[in-house]
């Protein structure tokens, strides 16, 4: 078994299957967070890990499995090790696209069969796709099994008019039922195909974006049996290894007399690896890492350091409190089913910037018609070119409004 080497973002409208995909293609069914939005956007992404595997006793596409044995008892090669992306919640998958474009090497998009295209997600999703630049893609054509097939094939007709002119215009359309996994061993090849596994730069600064945080030990374990606490998220460059020492930023929360606090960079030594259930020694960009720390796991607790940035000690990205944005305005307030126009931004205004893993709320302090500089309410390390999705408070509460790209 060795390591997820390409991510793939699963997305589409809500109900058209993209959890039920990822399981027949995984066995996995991910975990469904509250899609609660907590002082802007929570990203809680499910990431599910799977085989692309091949029966050379068959033919294509029919020797596409996800089995380690083949149907006439042989053993399938193993092509590729693939991490799904399937992120609950419609807002925090649009933030996660928007601004974790390094977090996707390509993307699935569901459409289900049943309904006419585009729905306002499948569209939402689509213009996510090629604001970012995703190019990789595979539409999967779900619940073939529950149409008629002059209804599925006006569906396609409507799929390829929706590609028609945009970045992934040729890309393939495969009709699923994912709920009776017919045409799974088609969805494998195409990914296969159209999916590469990218060049990753090895070389770099290693760079991993912390997506959860949390601690082993169960309550009551004695004091020297301690485990140490545990970081997870995509590395997205550069290479760790097991006693590697790493530092994280902008680090934990400390308190500063009675009032304030401040923010302290944490070094660790890695004391474990793992992808899932997999411990490695060494961990390469692809799928979600776990890193197992010699740091107090009262600091890794309930996801207190989600948003950070992993790296080498003195080699880390900058932590910084006010950003220069370029931004863009979406031209439809993300999650409002009337097409509701958007108010323009306001001088003072307050903002939500997702920023990779990171979630922060801002200030506008200078606004002109396509940049803003914001000063933050908590610093964040990140760097220039970095992309960011923003959310405005609207009708009530935060909506994911536009994106941007760092500046300065
Ligand atoms: P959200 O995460 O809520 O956006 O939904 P989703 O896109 O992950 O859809 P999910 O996989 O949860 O499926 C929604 C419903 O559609 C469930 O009741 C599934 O059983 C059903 N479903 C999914 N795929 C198929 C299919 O191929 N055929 C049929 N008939 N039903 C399907
Ligand atoms: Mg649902
Ligand atoms: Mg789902």
């Amino acid at each position: 078994m060795r390591q997820p080497e390409v991510n793939i973002g699963v997305v589409g409208h809500v109900d058209h299957g993209k959890t039920t995909l990822v399981q027949a293609i995984t066995g996995i069914w991910t975990a469904k967070h509250s899609d609660e939005i907590k002082r802007g956007m929570t990203i809680k992404l499910g990431y599910a890990d799977g085989n692309i595997a091949y029966c050379d006793s068959l033919n294509p596409p029919e020797a596409y499995t996800t089995e380690q044995v083949c149907p006439d008892g042989s053993e399938s090669r193993l092509l590729r090790r693939v991490s799904f992306i399937d992120a609950p919640g419609h807002e925090a998958l649009m933030a996660t696209m928007l601004s974790g474009s390094s977090l996707m090497d390509g993307a699935i998009l569901v459409i289900a069969a049943n309904e006419p295209c585009p729905q306002p997600q499948t569209l939402e999703h689509f213009s996510a796709l090629n604001i970012i630049g995703i190019k990789r893609v595979v539409v999967v054509q779900n619940k073939i099994d529950v149409v008629s097939k002059e209804r599925a094939l006006e569906n396609y007709r409507e799929i390829r008019r929706l590609l028609q002119g945009s970045q992934i215009e040729d890309a393939p359309i495969i009709p699923v039922s994912s709920l009776h996994k017919v045409n799974v061993d088609v969805v494998l090849e195409a990914l296969y195909e159209e999916i590469p596994v990218p060049e990753r730069n090895l070389a770099g600064d290693p760079i991993m974006l912390v997506a959860r945080s949390f601690e082993v030990n169960r309550p009551g374990t004695p004091y020297k049996d301690l485990l140490g606490g545990v970081v997870g998220g995509s590395l997205i460059q550069g290479v760790l290894r097991v006693g590697d020492e790493i530092e994280i930023v902008p680090g934990a929360k400390v308190p500063v007399g009675k009032t304030s606090y401040k923010y302290q960079p944490l070094v660790s030594t890695i004391e474990e690896l793992r992808f899932g259930d997999l411990r490695v020694k060494e961990a390469r960009p692809g799928g979600l890492l776990a890193i197992g720390t010699n740091l107090d796991p009262s600091l890794t607790k309930a996801d207190s350091l989600v948003g950070n940035v992993v790296g080498r000690p003195g080699r880390t990205p900058p932590v910084v409190d006010s950003l220069t944005i370029q931004y863009n305005v979406l031209e439809r307030v993300v999650g409002l089913k009337e097409l509701s126009k958007m108010p323009p931004l306001q001088q003072k205004e307050m903002i939500v910037l997702t920023i990779g893993t990171a979630v922060r709320v801002g200030t506008i302090t200078k606004l002109s018609k396509d940049h803003m500089e914001v000063e933050l309410k908590e610093p964040v390390a990140t760097w220039p070119n970095f992309r960011v999705a923003l959310s405005r408070r609207v009708l009530g509460r935060w909506r994911l409004s536009g994106w941007g790209i760092i500046e300065s």
